[in-house]
């Protein structure tokens, strides 16, 4: 009985030990596949007028193989909340860069953009005026 159950205890120990292992290199697996390549324009000094456009660029010198998703989108943010403006969608995260037209917010100097692809990636803050 006590055999038993010592038997059944290694035989548990040895099996999550078996997940431990088989798991890692999934996990590695899993964080080469998503992409959140860093913003490189607009960075910290760029002002942006209202109506103007520009084109935001990132860096691509790096993709992985496999991406999970490749359609990428930019939200502007004020301070440390996403506003709910979207200044483009539906581009190639692939292609580096996509232009945008400065909406018509709040002059301040406290925006960033945050580009998505698998996951998102915040530019540094910028200005906005009028
Ligand atoms: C954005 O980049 C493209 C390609 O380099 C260029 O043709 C276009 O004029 C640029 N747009 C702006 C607003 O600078
Ligand atoms: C990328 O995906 C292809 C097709 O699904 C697969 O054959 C290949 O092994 C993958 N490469 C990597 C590095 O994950
Ligand atoms: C976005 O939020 C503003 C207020 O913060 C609101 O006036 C506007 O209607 C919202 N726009 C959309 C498309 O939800």
């Amino acid at each position: 009985m006590q055999l038993t159950t010592t038997i059944t205890n290694l035989v548990l120990l040895f099996l999550s030990l078996l997940t431990i292992v088989s798991a890692a290199p999934l996990a590695e697996l899993e964080r080469r596949d998503v992409y959140t390549p860093p913003v490189l324009y607009p960075h910290a000094g760029t002002v942006w007028k209202i109506g103007n456009r520009h084109n935001v660029t990132w860096d691509v010198s790096d993709p992985p193989v496999n991406i999970t998703n490749k359609i990428g989108f930019i939200v502007l943010r004020k301070g440390n909340l996403a506003t709910n403006i979207t200044l483009a969608s539906g581009f190639n995260i692939l292609q580096g860069r996509v232009e945008v037209t400065v909406p018509k917010v709040t002059p301040a100097s406290d925006y960033s953009l945050v580009l998505f692809g698998d996951s998102g990636n915040f530019s540094p803050k910028f200005k906005i005026t009028k």
